[in-house]
């Protein structure tokens, strides 16, 4: 335990408490503001030398920098990143304060499992790293790269949330040191372009993110060793598939991991939206509840969004009963614009519409564009006009639908799979379920496509 002495009694205004950690850049204090009367963690940066440099170039150099991040930084705001509040200078230290985040970094519970002997359970592990997606996805979209994404750079909040430290500022440490050849800490978690110097842009924290993800769920990190071992490996070493250190877990793991740890940016997943909504259609589709997997795996920021329309949802008596086949199309055409929260979306809306035009109305405040509203309008239409015909049940058999999901999931994606799963369970034969599905594919010329490979298949004509 450092005594007072080990520290400062005060940076700016910034009373400090004690010492949180020590990183490459420096130390992380605890401090107390009295301005605003909250704790924060301030964040102090070490200023090294290159040979030849003066103090000043030097501190000149690095605090512009560390101001110029983290002023980039601090425009973000997601509750899975920690937020940045102030930048300060105190005699020859310059600090960053930011949320205090109580609780422990990742990297913390990854040790005390590997002193346990225990692993991580995957669905923790999974809704930690669903959060972390989020946030990437948010951050990228902002156009800012973490280029440090690590197991101490994820903080475990008290209540349970992943939040990610030191965006934009993390990789000055390494990028500035190693520029005279001090390699800080361990490279296990960069990607191949970051060692190699080719360019580095998102795809970079998505590499990152999978040695986290596939040491959340091993508890093995892949890539370990001295730092010229580290960047052999990570150059030109596929890694055990996790299911060989970890046989119980869920089945599309190793895939999705071999895929997210490819060496070429460019065959991994190509944004973190892509990979999130890959992630939840497979738990959804792992679960017969999807809509409380959907929810329970969603961040905090989606959980927001979708809250207003359930604000909407209490005209009292005022919803009906809606076909479950209408429910089942609806769902899989609102599932291509937004993803797997379609099922919960469209819960809510069906829940608390009263006719066809309030379902069309809350359904409208859903749909990206105008174009989505006109293509909903219609099938709204259609189903409305088609509602009296009977049609006698037929079930739809499990090859049919797996032949249906992979032709589909070339057009859609992973969602494919949810949607032919329902499609089939509400069709009442093959015809229609084929045309449910054609109803899904945004584009002409891929419905085209995909009627004329059923045709050719079962020769039944869909027109
Ligand atoms: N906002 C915060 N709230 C609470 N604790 C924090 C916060 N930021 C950092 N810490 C703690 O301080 C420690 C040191 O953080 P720091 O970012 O300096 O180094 P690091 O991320 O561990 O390693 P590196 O220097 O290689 O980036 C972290 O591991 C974490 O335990
Ligand atoms: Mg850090």
């Amino acid at each position: 335990m450092p005594s007072p002495a080990d520290f400062p009694a005060q940076l700016g205004r910034y009373v400090i408490e004690r010492i949180l950690g020590r990183g490459a850049m420096g130390v992380v204090y605890l401090a107390f503001d009295p301005h605003i009367e909250r704790q924060v963690a301030l964040k102090t940066i070490r200023r090294e030398l290159a040979p030849g440099e003066t103090p000043d170039e030097s501190a000149h150099d690095l605090t512009a920098r560390f101001l110029n991040e983290a002023r980039a930084a601090g425009r973000l705001v997601h509750p899975n990143i920690v937020a940045v509040y102030d930048y300060g200078e105190a005699g020859d230290t310059a600090f960053i304060t930011m949320e205090y985040v109580r609780g422990e970094s990742l990297a913390a519970h990854l040790t005390e499992h590997v002193r346990a002997g225990s692993r991580m359970g995957a669905p923790r592990a999974l809704r930690w790293f669903v959060q972390l997606l989020d946030a990437l996805d948010y951050a990228h979209g902002a156009g800012i790269v973490h280029r440090d994404i690590k197991p101490a750079n994820l903080l475990i909040a008290q209540r349970g949330e992943c939040k990610i430290a030191d965006f934009g500022i993390a990789h000055l440490d390494s990028s500035y040191l190693t520029q005279f050849g001090t390699m800080l800490g361990t490279p296990s978690y960069m990607s191949p372009e970051q060692f190699t110097g080719d360019p580095v842009d998102a795809r970079a924290d998505l590499f990152s993110a999978a040695v986290v993800l596939y040491e959340m769920l091993t508890c093995v990190c892949p890539f370990t060793g001295t730092p010229s071992v580290v960047m052999q490996k990570v150059l030109n070493d596929t890694p055990p598939a996790p299911s060989t250190i970890a046989p119980d877990l869920p089945g599309y793991i190793d895939a999705m991991l071999m895929k997210a740890l490819s060496k070429r940016p460019q065959d991994r997943f190509a944004s973190a939206r892509e990979w999130r909504d890959t992630l939840l259609a497979e738990l959804a589709a792992d679960n017969e509840d999807a809509e409380r997997t959907v929810l329970a795996y969603a961040s905090p920021a989606a959980t927001l969004d979708v809250a207003p329309a359930s604000g909407k949802s209490t005209v009292s008596g005022a919803s009906r009963t809606w076909p479950p086949e209408w429910i089942a199309q609806l769902e899989a055409r609102l599932a291509s614009h937004v993803g797997p929260v379609a099922t919960l979306l469209l819960r809510r809306a069906s829940a608390s519409a009263a006719d066809v035009n309030a379902l069309r109305e809350r359904l409208a405040t859903y749909l990206p564009d105008e174009a989505a509203r006109r293509e909903f309008d219609s099938l709204l239409s259609q189903l409305d006009a088609g509602s009296s015909r009977a049609r006698p049940a037929q079930k739809i058999s499990v090859d049919e639908v797996s032949d249906a999901t992979r032709q589909l999931t070339t057009y859609l994606g992973p969602i494919a799979r949810v949607i032919a799963r329902r499609a089939a369970a509400s069709a009442p034969d093959l015809q229609t379920f084929h045309a449910r599905l054609l109803d899904t594919v945004p584009q002409q010329k891929d419905r085209d496509a995909l009627r004329r490979a059923w045709k050719k298949n079962t020769t039944i004509n869909h027109d």
